[in-house]
């Protein structure tokens, strides 16, 4: 069949005609469906694990830590594990094979992805080597109403032909973590099967994690409609159970299939074995239809408040997309569970599930609609602030020091060693001098409580955590008696190509700007934050940390003085000394290379390396102009001592925009973001990139190992905040839309400060805001720095682009 790649028909509706090999991983990923707590790709459920097809089903949190023999050492490495599948179904006419859609002859195969239902279709119809022609037609949920239940219906017809069909329906807890092949080499076998069985058409398979023993139990029930079954059967071998029912078919007659999963793990809740809920879940679940209108009900709920109207047109098809994946991996289900936010979703194996700074694009966005999920994902920060601690203590600092990646127990999980592919060559992995992790914690601690007004989250959870980051920078940051300011050495910025001065012998950088100015923005906060804790509960706490007024005060002087390094035109540095790093042949290595987003890799595979140019992986310095605004950025400089005119802002963003590859999805996010006022066009053409970053694959082969959850929320984010130049100050809600020419109008619903529905729409015109009858205390909305209006409940204000129109 001609292959061809994502049509998408409506806002609504993904598509995919034919069937392309080369193609299926990409879709297996984007065709995830999940419900915050589980998610299972795209896969067909014909399939197993191999070059072409791989199935993987995914449960936030569940990591399991194996050691592989590479390059000569023993490393260890923590994985999201890929649990027990439940989706293998599949069927043979009589005296034909296994169905398999790459060993017929298919005359049809469509799949569709429904973002308003969350269900997953596909049609097909193939003809085998005795000319006998079967049309499949299918469709499953992961269902968003119950978190543990999963249901797929089957419906096969035999269109020319009569006799038998046998139908095989199964569990398979055979599966690996094989999904990413530079990960082949290491140890990948997590699951140890515990036991497995059935009874008449309920099966059920149970299984431990390697080390971390989890217990995950899965079980299934089959209910198969036929005019006449023949013949019903249990097969199994270890980690395989199934069923396998024959039936009768004649032309045109159709067998119709339901298979509905339950899926448990020892993480739930100790109240019931996880064997025990599986079955129950399985067993007691009612018939697919009343599940998927249940499923259809719950995505409606959260549709509701995920409504992000961005004109219609291809924009709109893409950003539901963003939603419904970021929705997928975070839902209300992930405030039952113990989960952070994974870079690539719950939809691959890449960077092994593992959580690192990207939930910086994602919380922000989440807190103006899911306040209630974001508290719960800065609670598994909040966990994990012990390691954190404990993290610091052994670098012989004071404070938290959060872990680059972090996955089950927030322990730093960042490989020691990584592959590179063009090159074959296993190298070093400095990354983990990313401790501007930690800022980011802050950051969303902040933003949270800015949104939401949830004082109890901040004086029980939220103040402690970034109290202790703050602690931490202030302790690392060592005093320079000659120049009278605070160093901040031996770290990474975001830019992941620079990891150590060329030649040195050492990793790291000093005073990466970027770290040195949010780790003031940090310590800043922290005192603020203090300040907004009822005296009672700031005493407590203080006591609890032992916080004395003595380092209250280097909080303030080392806000107050952190280096800030500037080229001599005035840009600001991207760390000290990256003024005399040599330029790249940008052309050269483009017409040499084409794509050169990989250009660690590029220089590596040449013996050369990209810490000896002015060459950035993604936004660095830019990131602070994505964070704060030009106002709050003026202020932080003005309390470092510096003077930061406005027309720096440009001038930074052309210099690093001519110098950066854009290796990261999460690049094209910060650059429309940043240049969102001073050049609309582009940063709309940043936005478009951003937006087609996973749909079109555009890293060249990384989604199909998962989506990339920042980048998604962040094109979400930039429709909500950025463009509407929304922002939360003193707890006042202020507007200023900047609408790229290609985007007409936006309208959303937020939920702030325990409203619910609070909506918003912005041209380049006007603002209107308008809050929904409740009785909670009104609003302070403003339009940028001028007047605040008082918004009461069920009232609503309209701002012309000159200020206030009126109030209705
Ligand atoms: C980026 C990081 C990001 C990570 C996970 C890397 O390629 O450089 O900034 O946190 O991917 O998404």
């Amino acid at each position: 069949m001609p292959p061809e790649r994502a049509r998408t028909t409506g806002p609504w509706c993904v598509v995919y005609q034919g069937f392309d090999p080369a193609e299926v991983r990409l879709r297996e990923a984007l065709c995830t469906l999940g419900n915050g707590y589980f998610a299972t790709r795209g896969a067909a459920p014909e399939a197993s694990a191999g070059s072409v097809h791989y199935p993987g089903t995914y449960i936030a949190g569940c990591y399991d830590r194996l050691s592989s023999w590479v390059a000569g050492r023993s490393v260890a490495n923590e994985d999201l594990v890929n649990a027990p599948n439940w989706l293998p179904l599949t069927f043979r006419a009589e005296n034909g094979r296994w169905f398999a859609p790459e060993g017929f002859r298919l005359l049809e195969h469509r799949q569709e992805l429904d973002l308003r239902h969350g269900l997953l279709r596909r049609w097909l119809r193939y003809q085998d080597e005795e000319g006998r022609v079967t049309a499949v037609d299918q469709q499953r949920l992961v269902s968003m109403d119950d978190p543990h239940l999963a249901a797929m219906l089957t419906t096969i017809r035999a269109e020319n032909w009569s006799g038998s069909l046998e139908l095989r329906s199964g569990l398979d807890a055979r599966v690996r973590n094989r999904g990413v092949a530079r990960y082949r080499g290491l140890a990948d076998r997590h699951l140890i099967v515990d036991s497995a069985g059935a009874d008449g058409d309920l099966l059920w398979l149970t299984v431990d994690t390697a080390t971390s023993a989890v217990r995950i139990a899965l079980a299934c029930r089959n209910a198969v409609h036929a005019r006449e079954a023949t013949g019903r059967e249990t097969h199994g071998e270890p980690g395989w159970i199934a069923r396998h029912v024959t039936v009768e078919m004649s032309p045109g007659e159709a067998v119709t299939v339901e298979k509905v999963a339950g899926l448990h793990t020892s993480l739930d809740s100790p109240a019931e074995p996880p064997a025990a809920a599986a079955r129950r879940s399985a067993a007691s679940a009612p018939c697919f239809a009343e599940l998927r209108a249940r499923h259809g009900r719950a995505w409606e709920r959260l549709w509701r408040r995920a409504r992000l109207d961005v004109g219609g047109g291809p924009a709109q098809r893409t950003v539901n997309l963003h939603m419904f994946h970021v929705l997928q991996t975070v839902s209300p289900h992930t405030a039952g569970v113990d989960a952070g936010v994974p870079a690539r979703g719950l939809h691959g194996e890449a960077y092994r599930g593992h959580v690192f700074w990207d939930e910086l694009f994602v919380l922000p966005f989440l807190s103006l609609r899911f306040p209630e999920v974001v508290r719960a994902l800065l609670r598994y920060r909040r966990r994990r602030l012990p390691a954190a601690r404990r993290a610091a203590r052994e670098a012989g600092h004071t404070g938290a020091m959060y872990p680059w990646q972090s996955g089950s127990d927030g322990r730093e999980e960042t490989q020691v060693l990584h592959l590179n592919p063009r090159s074959g060559r296993w190298l070093p992995d400095n990354s983990r001098l990313q401790r501007h992790v930690g800022l980011a914690i802050a950051y969303n601690i902040w933003q949270y409580h800015q949104a939401s007004g949830d004082l109890e989250f901040l004086c029980e959870e939220g103040a402690e955590t970034l109290l202790e980051i703050a602690r931490f920078w202030a302790d690392v940051a060592t005093y320079d008696r000659s120049r009278g300011r605070y160093d901040i050495r031996g770290v990474m910025g975001p830019d992941e190509y620079h990891d150590a001065y060329p030649d040195a012998d050492r990793p790291g950088l000093d005073n990466n700007a970027y770290t040195n100015v949010m780790a003031a923005w940090t310590l800043w906060r922290a005192l603020d934050v203090l300040d907004l804790l009822p005296p009672g509960r700031r005493a407590v706490l203080r006591e609890r940390l032992a916080l004395t007024d003595e380092e209250l005060a280097r909080f303030d002087d080392v806000s107050r003085r952190l280096r800030v390094v500037f080229h001599r035109d005035g840009v600001i540095s991207q760390f000290e000394g990256y003024e005399e790093l040599a330029e790249l042949d940008w052309e050269g290595y483009r017409n040499k290379y084409g794509d050169i987003r990989r250009l660690d890799r590029i220089l590596e595979a040449e013996g050369d390396t990209p810490n000896r140019y002015k060459a950035s992986k993604q936004a660095d310095v830019l990131m602070l102009f994505y964070l704060l605004t030009a106002d709050e950025l003026r202020a932080l400089f003005a309390r470092l001592g510096y003077r930061f005119a406005p027309r720096a802002i440009p001038e930074t963003v052309r210099y690093y925009l001519a110098r950066t590859s854009h290796g990261s999805t999460l690049s094209a996010v910060v650059h429309a973001w940043v240049l969102a006022r001073s050049d609309r066009p582009a940063s709309w053409r940043f936005f478009l990139e951003a937006l087609d970053g996973d749909l079109h694959d555009v890293q060249g082969g990384t989604t199909s190992e998962g989506i990339h959850l920042g980048a998604m929320a962040g094109t979400l984010d930039l429709a909500q905040r950025c463009y509407t130049g929304l922002e939360l100050r003193d707890g006042v809600l202020r507007v200023d839309p900047a609408l790229p020419p290609d985007l007409p109008g936006l309208a959303m619903e937020l939920e702030y400060r325990g409203h619910s529905g609070l909506r918003l729409s912005a041209d380049n015109r006007a603002v209107r805001l308008a809050l929904p009858l409740s009785t909670r205390p009104p609003v302070r909305v403003a339009v940028d720095d001028g007047p605040v209006t008082v918004l009461a409940a069920g009232r609503s204000v309209r701002f012309g682009l000159g200020g206030e129109d009126g109030k209705g």
